[in-house]
């Protein structure tokens, strides 16, 4: 293990964080300036996709702008623009989140995943190799990812960080590719790197054309709650703070080269998750208990729909001490309790281009 390596109480230490705008991103920027062993500077390099959204660091802006945190607007595809961001901060790590997201985008338009997800790594991976060979300092690129790298599973069994790839959707494919690039930049360059593969997350500030927040504020617009096929497809959900700290601790003390999953070990059927969200919500909205259920509407299933994803994160829990803290109906409840409290953030984004995306997306199911 490499224990306390990186100096993360230097005042002068620089992390690059890429994709600080969406919703894992920016999770993480609030989880790191909450951190009391946290004394450096976050340079936010994002190029403000649809699902990037600056008025989710509004409070870190105010706070620490041009102190301790820095936004650049830039498309990690553009090499030459990447450049310029690695000559003015040379950052000692990098954390990259930054990639087009969401697997029904990536069946209707490939494209942008392949450019971002794997030209957009590769550019990052490149530009680090040449600016850490000549540096004498202990360096990390952090690579974000996913357990949809894996493949599906049947009814039993585990992903482990052993398991084959086998990714089944232009998004997976895209991961899976970058994955194995960051892989290569350390087997070829010894460029110290770590990877985290993750479950899904649910929490604030989610783009809502994901399950959970589409589904509340379909529920707080009382419109249709649109399943996929039967219902029975199963996802592992993890908190988006949980996920934060486990990518902290990788960090921190993870072994270079190696990857961790992190998982929630918490499995629900998207039927019976929905059913919970219409329960939860209704009782917040002081409604019957069976109220939004109503709203339910089978539709046509996602093309390749994974049928189930589940993770083993003994790994993580055995080296790094990492564990979940927060439980799936607290969770939950904090989670649709945000987007209660912050309904014109959500309403920004359905009455804008968003809305046109998800009627589209939805007619024909
Ligand atoms: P998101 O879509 O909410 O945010 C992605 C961010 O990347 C946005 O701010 C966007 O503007 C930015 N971005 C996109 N293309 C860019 C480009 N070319 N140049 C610069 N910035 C660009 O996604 P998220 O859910 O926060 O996911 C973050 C990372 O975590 C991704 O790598 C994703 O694969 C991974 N991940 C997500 C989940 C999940 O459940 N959401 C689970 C496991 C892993
Ligand atoms: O597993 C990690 C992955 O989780 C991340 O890598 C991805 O970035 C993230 O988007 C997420 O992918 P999923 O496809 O699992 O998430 P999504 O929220 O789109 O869907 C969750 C499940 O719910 C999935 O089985 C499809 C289903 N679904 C989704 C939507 C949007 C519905 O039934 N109805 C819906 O309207």
């Amino acid at each position: 293990m490499n224990k306390d390596k990186l100096d993360i109480k230097n005042p002068e230490l620089k992390i690059l964080v890429t994709g600080g705008a969406g919703f894992i991103g920016s999770n993480f920027i609030h989880f790191i300036f909450k951190l009391n062993d946290f004394k450096g500077k976050i340079i936010n390099v994002d190029k403000l996709t649809y699902s990037g959204n600056l008025e989710n660091l509004k409070e870190i802006d105010d706070k620490y702008s041009q102190t301790r945190y820095f936004f650049e607007k830039v498309d990690i595809c553009y090499y030459s623009a990447l450049k310029s961001i690695f000559n003015k901060y040379r950052p000692e790590i990098i954390i990259h989140f930054a990639a087009e997201s969401h697997v029904d985008r990536s069946i209707f338009g490939p494209s942008e995943f392949i450019q971002t997800n794997i030209i957009g790594t590769f550019n990052l991976l490149d530009l680090a190799r040449k600016y850490w060979t000549k540096s004498k300092k202990d360096v990390l690129f952090h690579h974000v990812s996913t357990d949809e790298v894996y493949g599906e599973l049947g009814d039993t069994g585990y992903f482990y960080e052993t398991t084959p790839y086998n990714p089944r959707s232009p998004y997976s494919a895209s991961k899976a590719s970058s994955d194995h690039l960051v892989k290569a930049y350390y087997h070829t360059y010894n460029i110290p790197i770590t990877i985290s593969n993750c479950s899904n997350n649910y929490g604030p500030y989610q783009f809502p054309e994901k399950l959970i927040p589409l589904m509340i504020n379909n529920i707080l617009e009382e419109k249709e709650l649109p399943v996929y096929g039967d219902g029975q497809n199963i996802r592992d959900w993890l908190y988006v703070e949980d996920h934060c700290k486990g990518i902290w601790e990788i960090i921190k003390c993870g072994t270079r080269g190696e990857t961790y999953n992190i998982g929630g070990e918490n499995e629900w059927k998207n039927i019976d998750l929905v059913n919970l969200l219409c329960e939860k919500a209704a009782k917040k909205l002081n409604k019957t208990k069976d109220y939004y259920k109503k709203l339910i509407t089978f539709v046509k299933d996602r093309e390749g729909h994974d049928k189930r994803y589940a993770l083993n994160c003994d790994k993580i829990k055995n080296e790094l001490n990492w564990e979940k803290k927060v439980d799936f109906d607290k969770g939950l409840e904090k989670t649709i309790q945000w987007y209660l409290d912050n309904k014109d953030w959500l309403q920004r984004i359905v009455s804008g281009d968003y809305r046109d995306y998800y009627n589209k997306m939805y007619k024909n199911r």
